[in-house]
């Protein structure tokens, strides 16, 4: 079968590493693409935003599956299209993908379920706003409606920096129109986790749970990122754990998008807040995490084909999803600057090296060809992944392979997993 990915981060390169390993896959079709991904696959120049085009190749190549990674063609309705002439593709239909794309829609359509939620209002009027955030004092969190790259939320610590959020949003129009609208929200505290499910709107399977560490520096400090590095699983997330968030989160969310008659079939994310052993929903996103991708498809044992065409085709319920008992740690190498403004085209050296490591697998991001050097081309460049009997060794491994890997100004963590070894 031939299969086209659309992106070209870590999470597309471990779509595609974890595609390749089946024996069902003739050829992998990538745009963009990275210098990694290119190893496995034929990395086309269509922009992903360009459905007519997209849907053209796809006929011309006679291409039998397609896999969408981002939530942008998601949101602007790519699933619609394609499958409005008859092809098979993995994502929820713009209507669904609301529930990523929309914050407002996504609130109200959990307060409408009963989905356990933080408490919030939206607001249209940055004068309302205001007045609301200094009736409930801080901590208070705000939030753009639309999608604004994973920049649109502030969790305020005073008033003040609430105020400086609504301006930015609201009057600045930093986001553009994401910003048309806000959410002000309650703030939560706790230790959060990522749980993603493959589902064909029957029928859902939970994967291998993941925590992400979002801030660019140790300890949690700093400015908030894409992710520098995850590990899955999350001790914190029990067997008897995780069927309470099916049966609390997963379970209402599907069953009443069905109900209002937008079935989901792809996979659903939700980012979690624990505290006393109770889970509550921060977000929800209508793809894989990038980079818990990393490690959660590392401990993947069945064959990925199989499950996308189970769930294109609605017969999810009748695979049986197996996982490895390893565990599997990915940290992040970003560039000098990220997550604000960085440099590119840097020589990156030691990818065979840390390649070579048995067990380790170096996911690209950021990376593009210069003649026969790979350089950066990102803020976040590479996901080293290890997988191992336990974090720790996993961790360990990860590690090993990161000291093989150096370019100018490079950056990373070291301190990946640290919750899951306390
Ligand atoms: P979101 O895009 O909604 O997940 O927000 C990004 C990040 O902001 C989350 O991963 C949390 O770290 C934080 N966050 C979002 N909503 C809240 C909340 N209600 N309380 C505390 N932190 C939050
Ligand atoms: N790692 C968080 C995300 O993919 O949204």
């Amino acid at each position: 079968m031939k299969v086209l990915i659309v992106g070209g981060g870590g999470r597309e390169h471990a779509i595609a590493w974890k595609l390749a390993q089946s024996q069902k896959v003739d050829k992998i079709y990538c745009t963009p693409g990275n210098a990694g991904i290119a190893s496995i696959a034929e990395c086309i120049e269509v922009a992903v935003d360009d459905f007519a085009a997209l849907l053209d190749f796809v006929k011309y190549e006679w291409i039998d599956l397609t896999i969408v990674g981002p939530e942008d063609p998601l949101s602007k309705g790519i699933v619609d299209i394609f499958e409005k002439e008859g092809r098979r593709i993995l994502g929820p239909t713009k209507a669904a993908a609301r529930l990523e794309s929309s914050k407002i829609f996504s609130k109200d359509f959990m307060r409408r379920h009963r989905i356990p939620t933080a408490d919030y209002k939206v607001f249209s009027s940055y004068l309302h706003a205001e007045d609301h955030v200094r009736m409930m004092g801080a901590p208070i969190v705000i939030k753009a409606d639309g999608l604004a790259a994973g920049k649109g939320v502030f969790v305020s610590p005073t008033v003040e920096d609430a105020i400086d959020a609504l301006r930015l949003i609201m009057k600045e129009r930093a986001f553009g129109e994401a910003g048309d609208h806000v959410v002000v929200e309650q703030c939560l505290e706790g230790e959060e986790a990522s749980f993603m499910v493959f589902t064909d709107g029957d029928t859902i399977v939970p994967m291998g749970s993941s925590q992400d560490h979002k801030r660019i520096f140790d300890g949690d400090k700093g400015p908030n990122t894409g992710g520098m590095g995850a590990y899955s699983p999350a001790p914190i997330i029990t067997p008897e754990f995780e069927k309470r968030i099916v049966d609390t989160i997963m379970r209402p969310v599907i069953d009443g998008l069905k109900a209002e008659g937008m079935k989901y079939k792809g996979i659903l994310y939700a980012g979690l807040m624990i505290k006393d052993n109770t889970p509550t929903v921060l977000e929800f996103n209508c793809r894989l995490g990038d980079p818990e991708t990393q490690p959660v498809l590392s401990r993947l044992s069945t064959d990925l084909l199989d499950i996308c065409l189970a769930i294109t085709d609605g017969r999810l319920g009748e695979l049986n999803i197996e996982w490895k008992p390893e565990s599997a740690v990915c940290v992040v190498l970003a560039s000098k600057g990220y997550p604000g403004s960085y440099e590119k085209g840097t020589i990156i050296k030691g990818l065979d090296e840390a390649n070579m490591i048995d067990g380790a697998t170096v996911f690209h991001a950021g990376t593009a060809f210069n003649n026969n050097d790979i350089v950066t081309s990102g803020g976040r460049v590479l996901g080293v992944t290890a997988t191992g009997a336990d974090i720790r060794a996993a961790r360990d491994l990860a590690y090993k392979a990161v000291e093989k890997i150096s370019f100018d100004g490079m950056q990373y963590r070291k301190d990946i997993a640290y919750r899951a070894l306390r």
